[in-house]
Parts: structure tokens; sequence; C-alpha cells
């Protein structure tokens, strides 16, 4: 009985510090275009075709991207999508700043409700405000705590965004391109669904793929376009960014993950029941202890919450693995703050040891954002890759908050 009454308190006591937001879920059409690679490669539509993509990939001093660039090598991508987004603010009104959290390579279902998700829906997003443990683990909660407001989404192709040829068209180009007119959206007020209000401050958390798109974003548009939102032209795409479960080694350390992802095609795992609506090019990791290898450091995880990373994980698009590195290969002149936080043992971008790599973290950090005297770097300590779900999670929220409070 003591402990029935307990819980009961505690869930109460949840339930309080859950309802101190307003969240809206949207869902906005964009017009998007990019210009993608374009590959000569058949679309892995079997488990062997998977491994073999895998193998081809991960072969040393190759780059499997260029062997199958086709002759034109570009290939200009426009369309209408649909992207479901998510956008909460603390309940007094909007936050001090709009932080926009870009997913990482894995996500999970949304459920601010914590209802049992309806069948044969998408989900995504959920890295940020992830549901187990009555949401133990969002960085959502914590970046509204602070009063903050966010925005998070469904990538194009993924979730409950509109699906795509996962060869030639779901690439990080077209993801880019979403982001970016996302956060310009989001600038001006002009967001459907959202009150036709000016956000004028404006900062990108990404995870891993996310953080290289925010990199991306941000060498590719250090400002705004004056004509934005009437905005003036020193107006920056984006006031700070923190770039998590982030280094510059991914080119270096990606066939840890390649190959520790045991990745077969989506549907044929036994995660959500969503995953059997992603067809051929679609893959996920096959089994829990590839999702442990990649995301969660030795003895810094709750094995439920690692259950649950496995079975809501969101599947990736070939297209995307095969572009990611395109777009952290230039430079950035971006001037506004740079926080990058990695957990000690992330396995793909520092092959399980962040203190060992060189150059070491922050000399890579200065030599990508040359003329930026704005930037910092912290490590985890005992955390892996997946850092907002590990029991260091608290820390790697308040170290990433922290860094926006005095800087924006
Ligand atoms: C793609 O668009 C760019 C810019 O509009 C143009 O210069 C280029 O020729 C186009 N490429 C192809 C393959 O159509
Ligand atoms: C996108 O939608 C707009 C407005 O509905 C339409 O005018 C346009 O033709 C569409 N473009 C494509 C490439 O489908
Ligand atoms: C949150 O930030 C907004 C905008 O800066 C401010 O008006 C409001 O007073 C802040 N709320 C709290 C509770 O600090
Ligand atoms: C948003 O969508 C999710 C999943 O469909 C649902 O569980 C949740 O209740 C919705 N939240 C709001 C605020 O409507
Ligand atoms: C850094 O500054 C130097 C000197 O002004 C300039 O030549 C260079 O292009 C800048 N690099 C970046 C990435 O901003
Ligand atoms: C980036 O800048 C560094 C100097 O900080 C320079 O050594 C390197 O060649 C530059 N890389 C690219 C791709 O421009
Ligand atoms: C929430 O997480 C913290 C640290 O990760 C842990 O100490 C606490 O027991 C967890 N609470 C619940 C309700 O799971």
């Amino acid at each position: 009985m003591a402990s029935k009454s307990l819980s009961a308190l505690l869930l109460t006591s949840l339930a309080a510090v859950a309802s101190a937001r307003n969240c809206k879920n949207l869902t906005v059409p964009l017009f998007l275009s990019a210009q993608n690679s374009d590959f000569d490669f058949k679309v892995p539509s079997s488990d062997i075709e998977v491994t073999n993509y895998v193998l081809n990939f991960g072969r040393t001093g190759v780059s499997f991207a260029d062997e199958i660039l086709s002759e034109n090598k570009y290939r200009n991508v426009t369309g209408n999508y649909s992207i479901a987004a998510t956008y909460c603010e603390p309940d007094s009104g909007p936050g001090r700043a709009l932080q926009i959290l870009i997913r990482k390579y894995l996500t999970y279902p949304l459920s601010f409700s914590q209802q049992q998700l309806p069948n044969g829906a998408a989900f995504d997003r959920n890295y940020w405000h992830f549901p187990a443990h009555s949401y133990n683990y969002s960085y959502a909660d914590a970046a509204l705590a602070r009063n903050y407001s966010v925005f998070f989404y469904d990538r194009p192709g993924i979730g409950q965004s509109s699906r795509g040829d996962p060869v030639n068209e779901i690439q990080s180009r077209l993801e880019v391109a979403a982001l970016r007119e996302l956060t310009l959206r989001l600038r001006r007020g002009s967001l459907p669904g959202l009150p036709a209000r000016r956000h004028p401050k404006i900062v990108h958390v990404g995870h891993s793929y996310g953080s290289a798109q925010t990199y991306a974003l941000t060498a590719a548009h250090p400002s705004l376009p004056s004509h934005a939102a009437g905005g003036s032209s020193e107006d920056r795409i984006s006031d700070a960014i923190a770039l998590t479960g982030f280094s510059m080694g991914l080119g270096t350390f990606v066939n840890n993950f390649l190959f520790g992802g045991n990745f077969v095609l989506a549907k044929d795992t036994d995660g959500d029941k969503d995953r059997e609506s992603y067809g051929p090019g679609y893959i996920a990791s096959g089994d829990v202890s590839a999702v442990q290898s990649n995301f969660f450091a030795p003895d810094n995880f709750d094995p439920a919450i690692l259950r649950e990373a496995y079975e809501r994980g969101a599947p990736v698009a070939v297209g995307e693995l095969l572009t990611i590195a395109d777009l952290t290969a230039v430079n950035n002149s971006y001037a506004g703050p740079v926080f990058v936080i990695t957990g000690e043992n992330d396995i793909a971008f520092c092959g399980g040891n962040c203190y060992a790599t060189n150059p070491s973290i922050p000399a890579q950090v200065a030599s990508f954002f040359p003329n930026n005297t704005l930037v910092e770097s912290y490590v985890v300590a005992g955390s892996g890759h997946g850092l907002n779900l590990e029991y260091t999670a608290p820390d790697t929220y308040a170290r990433i908050l922290d860094f926006f409070d005095k800087s924006v």
C-alpha cells in the first residue's frame, strides 16, 4: 500500500511537471529543392543486399559514394513535402529563445500524452522527448523548464513526414533544405498552425546526423538572406548552435558504426508496427545488442531504456548515410556561439574514446571554425553516443542549457 501511494504521488508530481508546457503537433507543407548526389545504385531490397551495402561502404581506403556516383554526379530534387513537427512553449508563454532540435540518426516515437500510440502511425522525433520512464529522459522538458520554447520534427522520408526514394531523394542536402526552410519560417512567424509571431532568437541543437545538418546549415548560410522576415542582413540563420553526439571524426570512425549496427531492412526488425511501412532502402539495427554497441556506454544506462531505444528507433535511408560526410566537408565561417558535446565513449565519432582522438576535439573544432572565438567543447565522462538516453543525461542537458543561457 505504501509503495502504491508513493507511486501515485510520483505520478502526480510528474504530471504536474509535464503539464508546465503547451505543445502542439503540426503538419507543415514545405516546397523543397536541393542538389542531391545522383547514384547508380540499386535499392537494397533484402537483408543480404543491406549487408552487401554495409560491406561495400565500409571498405578501408575507398569512397563507396564516389564509386557509385553516376556520370551526371548531381540531380536536382524538388517537390512538396509534408513535415510532421511538434512545437512547445512554457506555460508562461514563448521562452527566451526557440530551440530547434534536429533529430539524431535514430529517434523515437512521439507521445506527449503517454497514451498508447495508434497502430500504423509512424513515429520519430522523440530522441528529444523520450516517452519511456515517465519522460524521465526528455531534453525538451529540461529546456522548457529553463524557459526555452522547442521545435522538433521528423525529417523528410522518416516517421510521420513524407516518404521518398531512399537512394536518390532522401539525402542529406534535402534534409538541410528542410531545416533551412523550417528555420526561416519560424523566424518570420509564417509556419502554418502556429501564431503569426516572429521568433527573433533561434538556436539549433543537433544530435549526430542532426549535428552534421546543423553544421552544414550554418556553413552554407552563415547569415540569413536579408529579405527574410523583413530582418536585417545581420540576422543569423542561428543565434547559437549545440552539436551533440558529434565531432569532426566521423569519416575516421564511421565503420565502427556501420559494422556495429547489424543493419537489416527496417521492415524485418521487430520494433514498432510502424516499421512494416518502410520499403526497400530503409534500414535499422537488427537487434538490441547492435543498438547498445552504437549508442550506450558500458554501465551507463537502464536496460529498459535500451530495449525501448531498439523497439522505437526510426530507420535511416541508405541515401542519407551515403551523403552524411558531404555535410562536414567544408570549413565553417559561422560566427555565432558553438558548443560541441560528445560522450567519452562515442563509437561513431571517436572510436570509443573521445579523449584520444588525434587531433583532439578542441583542436578539430578550432580548425573547422577557424575564425570563431566563441567555440567550446565538452566531453561527458562515461557516456556513449546516445547522450540523451544514458544515466549522465541530466549533466548533458545542463551543460547544453548552461551554454545557451550564457551565450544567447
Ligand atoms: C540544378 O540546379 C542548378 C541551379 O538552379 C543548375 O545550375 C543546374 O544546372 C541544375 N542541375 C541539373 C542536373 O539539372
Ligand atoms: C507544389 O505545390 C504547389 C502549391 O500547391 C504547386 O503549385 C506546385 O506545382 C507543386 N510542385 C511540385 C513540384 O509538385
Ligand atoms: C521567459 O522568457 C520570456 C521572454 O524573454 C520572458 O518574458 C519571461 O518573463 C520568461 N519567463 C520566466 C518564467 O522567466
Ligand atoms: C501529438 O501526437 C502524438 C502522437 O500522435 C499524440 O500522442 C499526442 O497526444 C499529440 N500531442 C498533442 C499536444 O496533440
Ligand atoms: C577565416 O579568415 C580568413 C582571413 O580573413 C579568410 O581568408 C578565411 O576564408 C576565413 N575562413 C573561414 C572558414 O571563415
Ligand atoms: C580548414 O581550415 C584549416 C585551418 O584552420 C585548414 O588547415 C584546412 O585546410 C581548411 N580546410 C578546408 C576544407 O578548407
Ligand atoms: C530518472 O533518472 C534518474 C537519473 O537518470 C534516476 O536517478 C531516477 O531514478 C529516474 N526516475 C525515474 C522515475 O525513472
